[in-house]
């Protein structure tokens, strides 16, 4: 696939078909997206994969609870927008995708979001190479349970940064309208 198609290829999908991913792909993706630049080499990303719908399911299911309970405690969170379809016991953030990587890293590692989002990003073009769809769930990501995050392999200090759906796209919707850039300054 030529770069530029790549790009342009990359939506982000909400809709998979029936057909499995396998782990042995899903692996694949994550070797490389671990090509992607980060702070001093660190390398500090992990990767939980969940390729068992039942299992995404659980996560949603626990991601919209407590996201629920941050809108109670302060109605101006971010997701208050999201709150009717969050409340809706039958909404599955994670849009019944075949398979789920979260990628997470130290909590307290400075430059945790940056590096995870560059890995997230790789990620989501290796899929795109391979005709898959992919899409970042920001409201898949509030995981607390101590046992479900055992069962991710997430440790106490571990923050997920990016939790990001992963099968083949039943469609691929039309690119989303960008803004032109805003160029500050060319100067030279
Ligand atoms: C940090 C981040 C969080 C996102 N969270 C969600 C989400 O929770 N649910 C969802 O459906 N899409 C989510 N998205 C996807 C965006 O809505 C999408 O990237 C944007 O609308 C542009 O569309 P495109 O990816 O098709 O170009 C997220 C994207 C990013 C980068």
């Amino acid at each position: 696939m030529e770069y530029s198609e790549l790009l342009h290829n990359r939506r982000s999908i909400r809709s998979f078909t029936d057909m499995p991913v396998t782990n042995e792909i899903l692996l694949e993706l994550i070797k490389e997206s671990t090509l992607a630049p980060n702070s001093s080499h660190s390398q500090i990303w992990k990767f939980s994969v969940v390729n068992s719908r039942e299992m995404i399911r659980r996560v949603s299911d626990e991601s919209k609870k407590n996201i629920c309970r941050r809108i109670d405690d302060n109605p101006a969170d971010y997701a208050k927008m999201y709150e009717a379809a969050l409340r809706n016991p039958d909404y599955n953030v994670f849009y019944n995708a075949p398979a789920l990587v979260i990628i997470s890293g130290p909590a307290d590692y400075r430059n945790l979001l940056v590096d995870c989002a560059l890995c997230a990003g790789y990620l989501m073009y290796a899929a795109v190479a391979r005709g898959l769809g992919t899409c970042w769930i920001n409201l898949g990501a509030d995981v607390r349970d101590t046992e479900l995050r055992a069962a991710l392999g997430l440790t106490d200090e571990l923050r997920i940064v990016a939790p990001i759906i992963i099968g083949y796209p039943a469609s691929i919707p039309p690119a989303r309208h960008r803004e032109e850039p805003v160029i500050l300054k060319v100067i030279g």
